[in-house]
């Protein structure tokens, strides 16, 4: 592929690349200068550097290796023009060095970034800033760069903190996650409990998975601190609010004393200043989870209406939160009955919308003109994979019933659909005996005479799950029988009511 129009002649010929949403945000934060000194991707020279003992080979501090990753057809040039998801030319990457990572095997580019345009940003673009259009606060600023909410402990936290170092307050949202924007909504919907003054700038930082530079999470965790203080210092701030206290960092960082919540006098306040038997117990992650999948209130002690919302929002009670029944099994094992009916049964019940994405029909739409190749079997699957993810984003059923024969890419749409609601595989385990004695299709006879090639189970493989939420053999059940038994596990799990 190469640039289209639109772009200068000068750069109408180089190769084009889409980055992945962590290297883009890497990239924008780079052209905004955020990331200085990095003028863009690391070599690996530096690479090796940061990831060992955290500073660029000259020795800057640096705590993320921040690599730009591409197919090896992409390695043979002198430059790059990297762009947006859309097609939009961003940057032109001047490449100083196309190198394999010795542990991943993956290729690299390296190089300093030129920009062509500002990234387009999506929702709440208007309080998306560079440094430089800040105003200087002048006089101490206090970070928090955040991809969590702020519940009615932190932000007391904060004023304390705010309050001591006689700081203004600048809060960042790190983007790049499933709720965005109910982040924003939820920092922006406690502007009222923050000092006069407060910032609100949203940052684009997903948090990343530097798993293959064999990091172990805490290290991962600590590398993310730093990034996050580099971050806040580039946007003028003298101190950032953490969890726990590092060495080294660009700003330094504040841990909060302990807060509780004081239920004698119904206020958040330092435990030092609290009479210990009055100390109310903290709402837990696992507690929060479980009132909002049950749909009840989250308490105002904990977090203030504004947030709550969000947090209901972002997490929807599971009566109404998007779900993908996914059946998987050999052809003639039952997945599309068992489907078919599980689907009425939704509809009847009621309270639900139901999208049935059965094989065959898939085929004939979706699907048409694919084969059971397996790189075609992947992209059948993905595709059912991304339509059932956005059924489920919109608090939708989706009943998808292909073959689905292998497990990284059963595992692909499980993580695409997690990532927006609920997930349940059903793997229908009528052996292929039976479903060879069936042979409703006539299939089975043609793909043992040869006559049908890569025939799943009899000349192609299907990979048993090993994380099936439901197994179900249709040869030692009737179809009502095995509906019954997924819809017993909907109602279990508190996805459909009871009847
Ligand atoms: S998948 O492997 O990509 O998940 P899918 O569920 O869409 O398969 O299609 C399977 C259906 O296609 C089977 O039920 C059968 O009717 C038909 N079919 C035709 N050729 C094959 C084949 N080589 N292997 C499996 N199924 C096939």
């Amino acid at each position: 592929m190469t640039a289209e129009a639109g772009l200068p002649d000068t750069l109408r010929d180089l190769p084009v690349w889409t980055p992945n949403p962590v290297e883009l945000a890497d990239l924008e934060l780079v052209l905004a200068g955020v990331y200085r000194p990095l003028t863009g991707f690391l070599g690996s020279f530096d690479t090796a550097t940061v990831t060992a003992g955290g500073r660029l080979a000259d020795g800057t501090p640096w705590p993320v290796p921040v690599t730009l990753t591409v197919p090896k057809e992409m390695t043979g040039h002198e430059r790059v023009v990297l762009q947006d998801p859309e097609g939009v030319p961003l940057a032109v990457l001047a490449v100083a060095e196309a190198w394999q990572d010795p542990v991943t095997q993956a290729w690299r580019l390296a190089g300093p970034l030129e920009a062509l345009r500002s990234p387009a940003h999506g929702p709440f673009h208007s309080l998306r800033r560079r440094p430089d259009e800040l105003a200087p606060a002048g006089g101490p600023v206090l970070a928090v760069a955040t991809r969590d909410v702020l519940h009615r402990k932190q932000l007391g936290q904060l004023r304390q903190v705010a309050e001591r170092l006689g700081a203004k307050v600048l809060v960042l949202p790190l983007l790049g996650g499933e709720h965005d924007d109910s982040l924003v909504r939820a920092l922006l919907g406690v502007r009222k409990e923050l000092p006069d003054g407060t910032r609100i700038v949203p940052v684009p930082l997903p948090a990343r998975d530097d798993q293959e530079h064999g990091d172990q999470e805490r290290d991962d965790q600590e590398r993310d601190v730093r990034l996050r203080a580099h971050v806040a210092a580039a946007y003028g701030a003298t101190h950032l609010l953490a969890e726990a206290e590092l060495e080294g960092t660009p700003i330094p960082l504040v841990v909060p004393e302990p807060w509780a919540y004081d239920a004698d006098v119904e206020v958040w306040r330092p435990v030092a200043r609290i009479e210990p038997d009055h100390v109310q117990a903290e709402l837990t992650a696992e507690r929060l989870a479980e009132l909002l999948d049950a749909g009840e209130p989250v308490p105002d002690w904990f977090t203030p209406p504004a947030v709550a919302a969000e947090l209901a929002l972002a997490r929807p009670p599971k009566r109404s939160r998007g779900i993908t029944v996914f059946f998987t099994g050999l052809s003639g094992s039952g997945k599309s009955t068992v489907a078919r009916g599980l689907s009425d049964a939704l509809v009847e019940r009621g309270g639900r919308t139901v999208t049935l994405l059965d094989g065959d029909v898939v085929r004939r739409m979706l699907s048409a003109g694919l084969t059971f190749s397996r790189a075609d079997r992947d992209l059948n699957i993905r595709r059912i994979g991304f339509v059932a993810a956005e059924i489920t984003r919109h608090g939708g059923t989706a009943v998808c019933a292909p073959i689905a024969p292998y497990a990284a890419t059963r595992a692909e749409v499980r993580r695409m659909v997690s990532a927006v609601g609920d997930f349940i595989l059903v793997h229908v385990a009528t052996p292929l005996e039976e479903c060879e004695r069936r042979d409703r299709k006539g299939l089975y006879a043609k793909a043992r005479a040869g006559q049908i090639p890569e025939f799943t189970g009899i000349s192609d493989p299907y990979e048993v799950p090993d994380d099936a939420d439901l197994t179900l053999d249709t040869s030692r059940m009737t179809p009502d029988e095995a509906v019954g038994e997924v819809l017993a596990l909907l109602v279990d799990g508190g996805w459909v009511r009871p009847e």
